[in-house]
């Protein structure tokens, strides 16, 4: 593979001759070559960039070093040019892949405001053009982002690797994170390395292991447990304050039924104020699922007692109850649970029979009276062996 990078900073680029891209350069696989832009430039100041037509703050880079640049290193090839911008397409494991795949990539490391746009909408006359971002922040330059693509991508270059087997067990491939991995020693300042994995029963520590990548991809990225597992076109995420609103407006229509259902009983979830909401918002581990932009469901868990997860609030939609949402859900928000649960504790109405139902064939099972007509459910959650 071919990799050019143009920068006004090439020095920054030094890390490609080291380590892992430079093992590659030593290996044949890989041929980079790093640009200054100002080369490319006519004036005694080797001037690269001007204020914006429009006005505003900041200064953008000009069209026409990147024009002469971009003319000599896409000569005689069929590259992908990768801009690097904040205002990209985020970069992930199957952005690398794609890369990996081809036999030239070009990086134009922005810097300032960005490059004239009508360099980026000429880029198809020299090669495919990605504009890719790293992620939701802004850097100074795309210098960082070059080397952060070009690092993810030579790593998948047939060949590379020592052992190829290591690409295919690792965060991202699959949709779901990595296990915890230990090693020597056995027990270190007092923690001990989870006793499956000194027994050499290989089935119980495959299941073992997938069984952190799903609570691990749950707790931190329950974004990705929805795609992977997902009722059509629903996402799911951890609740931000901004939700309050909606969650508020859903669990006072939600628990309009439940007042019905057990007359008598003090609901809470009927008589908080959004305040409350936005207040136990930071208090619980709470995802929301959105389906066309609006929000149809949420569920909020919490360690209550050593052992214990307390599922609390877990809500649909009224038009879209009854088709396995709710199930899905509170599924969701046990994953959630931290890696020494034991028990999984909620509370329902006694006359909340539909509810009642979805609870026990979940595997919950009443264990007393919690209030006057609030029956208490648990569920034992299997632990590591
Ligand atoms: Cl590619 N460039 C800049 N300047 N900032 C970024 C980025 C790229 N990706 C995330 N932030």
């Amino acid at each position: 593979m071919r990799v050019d990078v143009v920068s006004i900073f090439p020095d920054y680029l030094a890390p490609l001759e080291l380590s892992l891209p430079g093992k590659a350069r030593a290996k044949g696989l890989l041929d980079v070559r790093v640009h200054d832009l100002r080369d490319w430039t006519h004036d005694r100041h080797r001037t690269v960039d001007d204020s914006p037509y429009g006005g505003g703050a900041g200064m953008v880079m000009k069209p026409e070093p990147w024009g002469e640049a971009l003319d000599e290193v896409t000569a005689g090839s069929d590259p992908v040019i990768v801009f690097t911008t904040p205002s990209g397409e985020p970069f992930t494991q199957k952005v690398a892949r794609e890369l990996a795949a081809e036999e030239h990539l070009i990086f134009a490391c922005g810097r300032y405001e960005g490059i004239d746009q009508r360099v980026i909408d000429h880029a198809g006359a020299w090669g495919r053009v990605r504009e890719i971002s790293l992620g939701d922040y802004v850097l100074n330059g795309g210098e960082v982002a070059a080397l952060a693509v070009t690092e993810a991508v030579v790593r998948l270059l047939p060949g590379f690797m020592g052992n190829p087997d290591s690409l295919v067990e690792e965060s991202h491939e699959d949709g779901l994170l990595e296990y915890p991995v230990y090693t020597k020693p056995a027990v270190w300042r007092e923690h001990a390395v989870p006793d499956v994995l000194l027994g050499g029963n290989h089935r119980a520590i495959g299941e073992w292991r997938h069984e952190q990548r799903v609570r691990r991809t749950a707790r931190r990225r329950p974004d990705l447990v929805a795609a992977s597992a997902l009722p059509d076109d629903t996402s799911l995420r951890l609740a931000q304050p901004a939700d309050a609103g909606e969650i508020y407006t859903l669990q006072r229509a939600c628990w309009l039924t439940g007042l019905l259902d057990n007359p008598g009983v003090e609901i809470p979830a009927l008589v908080e104020s959004l305040d409350d909401v936005r207040a136990w918002l930071g208090e619980w581990t709470v995802l929301v699922a959105h389906r066309g932009g609006r929000l149809v469901a949420a569920a909020r868990g919490r360690v209550t007692e050593p052992g214990e997860w307390a599922v609390e609030r877990l809500m649909v939609a009224p038009d879209l109850q009854g088709q396995g949402l709710g199930r899905w859900m509170l599924e969701r928000i046990e994953e959630a649970a931290p890696e020494d649960t034991s028990t999984v504790v909620l509370f329902t109405g006694a006359g909340s029979s539909r509810n009642l139902k979805m609870y026990r064939r979940a595997g919950y099972r009443p264990a007393g009276e919690h209030l006057p007509g609030v029956l208490s459910l648990r569920k034992r959650r299997p632990i590591g062996p």
